[in-house]
This record gives structure tokens, C-alpha cells and sequence, in this order.
């Protein structure tokens, strides 16, 4: 969602932030701002658009003073304006805020703060935050009292960094991520640690409901009842740093080249964790497995192979149903849940539900230090570095290589996985893009993708559509093979391009036939394949590998084809249009 980041320091502050904010881009980018203090007083500039256009546009670099804070905004409330850019000032101008997720309540705080004379330049449901501390603060003349009185009145989830006039910084967590990078003589406040890791690499991850305030060069970490917290610093990883594109013209493309080498590390250094997973998934009654988007898809998949190789029986729900339907979990089960940020609202909403159940949690998390490994039982780590494009990638394969581990574990010898092989398999698919950027090419111009597969092979269909939809805005659908008589064969014509997932497996002849079926309604159909076969307009190869395996060679040529098709449409594939990295609001 949106990326806030405060600095406190001897440093002029502005360059920091930007530069920070560069990195948190991922996070939100249809707006930025930054706000600093000099002398006593708080300048600001905005603007809508990427950090390097508004930067170039207003030169938000050149704000003086060595304290500040910082936004790049996803819209929730109102449009995309330099209006609603953050950060928001609140009305005597003394002191500005940034915010990260959603005050629920700030259409009637926002009446009552009208009432009084407050007035408001945005349609945000931020912009109540600086009146609100404004109104508190000349009330109680005091920031640690301002806070505890503003968030009382504040409902919703939320983080946001406030700075006054005086130069005093004050941060606060409720349900919405917020580190603070400690560096020598400096403080950072930043939504991730990519905000900070250039400076330094120690942070202190503050707890819900936790708040701190900087100034005269010294930190207070406080609770929402105003009592001290004690401060923990903890080391964060330095290869979180290495966000940069390399050679590649774009995150999304290096992220999908890295998969030979992060299949082979999913879960290595955690190998622990899934020994303890499978001893938990044996002697449990109920197993749920949850997430959101890919990582949903990951839990289908999840399903399918542990029934499968394994036997046992999961249930995947998706992590923003579950509130409707508390009770599809019965008390003192196993929840897996599957999430690449770990910050996903929808997830930690899911695992929230489950504890009051008793239920264990289980996590599949890349970042470690994320809200859900926190609120976990067992942390099970992805290993596959930062992941950047909006659209995920080397998350999901590493997510399957995890659950591929865990499923050897219980199979008893049963089940093996060579994750040398499928590396090889990856490798020599993404030799060759060629064909791939040809059919790119072809699919540019046409309004419907239908992506077909069945059994463990379906849901791998689900992830290519919502690669599809995501990176080429095309619209497109995973369909179960056998059910093409059902429904979809109706919308097959010549317009529309079917992508078939077919390796030589227990599902190869079936597919082949609603290939054909489809094929004889003009469609043109794409077959991903082992195997050539003359009803493919196009054939993507895939080596020849085992069944279970199958599934990641097959999506690899997909995240490639919606790539270069997104680079055909001249849209930016690691920043598709309306969506964020990691969804941190319900
Ligand atoms: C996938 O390409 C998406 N960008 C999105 O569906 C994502 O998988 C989802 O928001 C869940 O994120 P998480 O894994 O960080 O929880």
C-alpha cells in the first residue's frame, strides 16, 4: 500500500527520503510528497505521478532540514490528485502527517473538526489525522498526551508519521507496519526496511499499538496507555538491500530469471520448520491453508499435492472470505498461511480469526521480520530475496518448492522432488524467450485470454490468468479443462486466445481433446507442452520432468509471455496500473 518514511538526523533530510521513497515504490506509486523542517518551520511539496517525475517536477530534493517525513500513496480515499498527495498539513500549517491504511471513522471526525473551524484541502481520510493532532495538541500541550488522546479517537487500521514544527517526530503502529531504523545519530521511520537498509541495518520493529517520539537526538517508545516499552534492536538482513535491477530492464524480468537459483533455496534456511510443519500437519485433526492472490493460488496447489502425494486432507479459503465464515475453521486446528510480504491485511485478518480459535499458525513468508511471522507458531522461510514487480513471481515457485518439502516429508519416502532438475527446467525454458516474445507480439491486441488445466494442473491455470490480467491489463480466466462443455465453449470464437497447460501426464489426452474442441470455434490456441502436437497455432516446450513438477516449469513461460506482452502494450510492468505490493488494508 502506501510507503511512509520519517528522518531525524544531521543529514539534510529531504535526499534521504526520496531516495527511500524510491525504494518503497513498489508499495503504492500514483502520488509522493515529502515535508520538512527548517528553522521552525515545515515545508512541503507534492505532486502526482512516480517519485522521479515528481521529483523532477517540483524537486522535492530541495527541501531544506535535516528532519522530515515522506509518502508515495494507493489510493483508498479520493483520487489520484496533488491534492490528496501526502503529506497532509493540518490546518494552522504547524503540523503535517503521513499515512499508511484506512481511518474508518474520519467522515465524522472530520464533521466534528469542520464544526470547529478545522479545515480540510483533501478528499483523504488521512487528512483528519493532522487536525485531530493539531486540535489535541492545543488542548493538551504535550505530544506524548496528544498521541494517546488521537489515537483513542482514531478507528481503523493505521500507521502514520506526524512532524511538528519544532522538529519533534512522532510515529505510530496500530495494525499497519512501522520500523525504525536506528543509525548512528540518526533515526529512520520507514513502513520497510528497504526505507533505511542503505544507512543502517539495525531496526527495531515496533509492536501494534506501540508509538515513539524523536527529539532532542533521543527516542521514546511508548504503548497507547502511555506506559515505556523496552527497545529491542534486531539486525536485519543485509541481502534485503539488494533491491537493485542489475543488468535486467526491469525487477519483474530479474525476479523471473532468479528462479533457477531461488527454487533451489526455497526453504533452505528453514528446513527446521518444515520438519516441525509436518510432525503439526500429522497429528492434526484440521488442516486450513490460506493467502491472498498468488499465494491463495499457492494454497489450491497446496491441496492438490498433499491429497494427493500425501493423503492428507487441507482446505484452502481465501484469506479475505474467512471473516464471513468464521466457522469453516474449527477450533485447535493448523492454519497455514501463505503470504510473500507477510503484510497482507486479508492474511493477518485470517490468522486473527484462527488464534481465537486456538488454532496453530503456520507461516510461508518471504520477510521474516513481517507481521505474520510474528503472529506465528511456525515460520517457514521463503529464501527467494526481495521481490519487487507488483505481479509475483519467484514468490510463488518458492512457495511451491516449500510445499513440495513439506509433502516429501509426509509422504514416507513415497514422494521425492529433484530441485536440481526442475532448476535445470527452469533454466533452459528462459534460455530461449525468443517464441515467447513472438507470441507476445500476437496476444497485444486481444481482449480475452482463457487459460485451461486440470487436476493438480488447474490452479496453475488460475496464477497464469491473474499473471495475465495483471501485467497486460488483458482479461483472463482460468478454466478447469473439463468444463469447457459447460459454459466457456460458448465464448470461444476467433477473437480469443486459449492457452493450454498440458504436459504428458494423467491429464495430457483430455486437454488435447477440449483443445480441439476449442480449435474447431476459431480460437487460437497456445499449447505449453512437452510434447508437439499439430492443434497448437503455437507450442511453448517444456522439458520432459515428473508429474508434480510439471507445475512450476508451466507457469515460468506464462510470467514470461504476460512480460513481454505488458513491454508490447508499453505498459510498466512492475508497476501495473491500480495495484500495490503488498495489500496492507482490508
Ligand atoms: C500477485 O501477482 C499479486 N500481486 C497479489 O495477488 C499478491 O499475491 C497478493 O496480494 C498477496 O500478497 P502476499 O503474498 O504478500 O500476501
Amino acid at each position: 500500500m502506501c510507503s511512509i518514511i520519517g528522518y531525524y538526523g544531521k543529514e539534510t533530510a529531504a535526499p534521504i527520503i526520496v531516495k527511500g521513497l524510491k525504494r518503497m515504490e513498489y508499495r503504492g506509486y500514483d502520488s509522493v510528497g515529502v515535508a520538512t523542517e527548517s528553522n521552525n518551520q515545515i515545508g512541503l511539496k507534492k505532486g502526482i505521478g512516480k517519485v522521479e517525475e515528481v521529483n523532477a517536477k517540483v524537486h522535492l530534493e530541495g527541501l531544506p532540514g535535516k528532519i522530515g517525513i515522506g509518502h508515495t500513496r494507493w489510493a483508498t480515499h479520493g483520487k489520484v490528485t496533488d491534492a490528496n498527495a501526502h503529506p497532509h498539513p493540518s490546518t494552522s500549517g504547524k503540523i503535517a502527517i503521513v499515512h499508511n491504511g484506512i481511518i474508518d471513522n474520519f467522515q465524522e471526525l472530520k464533521n466534528d473538526l469542520e464544526k470547529e473551524g478545522y479545515q480540510f484541502k483533501s478528499d483523504t481520510d488521512s487528512e483528519v489525522i493532522a487536525n485531530l493532532l493539531q486540535r489535541n495538541l492545543e488542548n493538551v500541550k504535550n505530544i506524548k498526551e496528544t498521541i494517546i488522546k488521537t489515537v483513542s479517537e482514531l478507528k481503523g487500521h493505521y500507521s502514520f508519521v506526524a512532524m511538528f514544527e519544532n522538529g519533534q517526530l512522532a510515529a505510530v503502529r496500530f495494525h499497519e507496519p512501522l520500523i525504525i531504523g536506528v543509525g548512528k545519530n540518526e533515526f529512520f521511520l520507514s513502513s520497510d526496511v528497504l526505507g533505511f537498509i542503505e544507512y543502517t541495518d539495525d531496526a527495531i520493529y515496533l509492536d501494534n499499538r506501540n508509538f515513539v517520539i524523536i527529539d532532542d537526538d533521543k527516542m521514546q517508545i511508548l504503548d497507547f496507555e502511555g506506559n515505556s516499552v523496552k527497545i529491542e534492536i534486531t539486525k536485519v538482513s543485509k541481502e534485503f538491500a539488494d533491491a537493485y535491477k542489475g543488468d535486467y530492464a526491469h525487477f519483474t524480468l530479474k525476479e523471473i530469471y532468479e528462479q533457477n537459483e531461488t527454487i533451489l533455496r526455497s526453504g533452505e534456511k528453514t528446513l527446521d520448520a518444515i520438519e516441525k510443519t509436518a510432525d503439526y500437519i500429522k497429528h492434526a485433526k484440521n488442516i486450513f491453508v490460506t493467502g491472498s492472490g498468488t499465494s491463495y493460488n499457492s494454497a489450491l496447489i497446496a491441496k492438490q499435492i498433499l491429497s494427493k502425494y500425501a493423503k492428507i486432507k487441507v482446505e484452502p479459503i481465501i484469506s479475505s472470505e474467512l471473516q464471513f465464515s468464521p466457522d469453516s475453521i474449527e477450533p485447535n486446528s493448523i492454519l497455514i498461511a501463505i503470504s510473500q510480504s507477510g503484510e497482507s491485511a486479508d492474511v493477518l485478518e485470517a490468522v486473527n480469526i484462527a488464534k481465537q480459535k486456538n488454532c496453530k499458525i503456520i507461516s510461508i513468508v518471504n520477510l521474516l521480520t513481517s507481521s505474520l511471522a510474528r503472529e506465528s507458531d511456525v515460520v517457514i522461510g521463503m529464501n527467494c530475496g526481495p521481490e519487487i514487480g507488483v505481479a509475483a513471481t519467484k514468490s510463488f515457485t518458492s512457495q511451491l518448492g516449500i510445499l513440495y518439502r513439506i509433502v516429501e516429508k509426509l509422504s514416507n519416502g513415497s514422494f521425492t522432488v529433484d530441485f536440481k532438475e526442475i532448476s535445470n527446467s527452469i533454466s533452459k525454458i528462459l534460455e530461449n524467450p525468443y517464441k515467447i516474445q513472438q507470441i507476445a507480439k500476437d496476444i497485444k491486441d486481444i481482449s480475452d485470454i482463457y487459460v485451461l488445466g486440470r487436476g493438480i494442473h488447474y490452479p496453475v491455470a488460475i496464477e497464469a490468468a491473474l499473471k495475465l490480467k495483471e501485467l497486460t491489463y488483458i482479461h483472463a480466466e482460468g478454466i478447469p479443462g473439463g468444463e469447457l462443455k459447460h459454459g466457456p465453449l460458448a465464448l470461444m470464437d476467433s477473437n480469443v486466445f486459449v492457452i493450454i497447460i498440458n504436459p504428458n501426464d494423467a491429464t495430457y489426452s483430455d486437454m488435447l481433446t477440449s483443445a480441439r474442441e476449442i480449435k474447431a470455434r476459431g480460437a487460437k490456441i497456445i499449447g505449453i507442452s512437452d510434447q508437439e502436437s499439430d492443434v497448437y497455432d503455437y507450442w511453448i516446450e517444456i522439458p520432459k520432468t515428473n508429474e508434480s513438477t510439471y507445475l512450476i516449469s508451466e507457469i515460468i513461460p506464462i510470467q514470461l509471455l504476460s512480460y513481454y506482452a505488458a513491454l508490447e502494450k508499453e505498459t510498466d510492468p512492475d508497476y501495473p496500473r491500480n495495484l500495490a505490493k503488498s495489500v496492507t488494508v482490508k
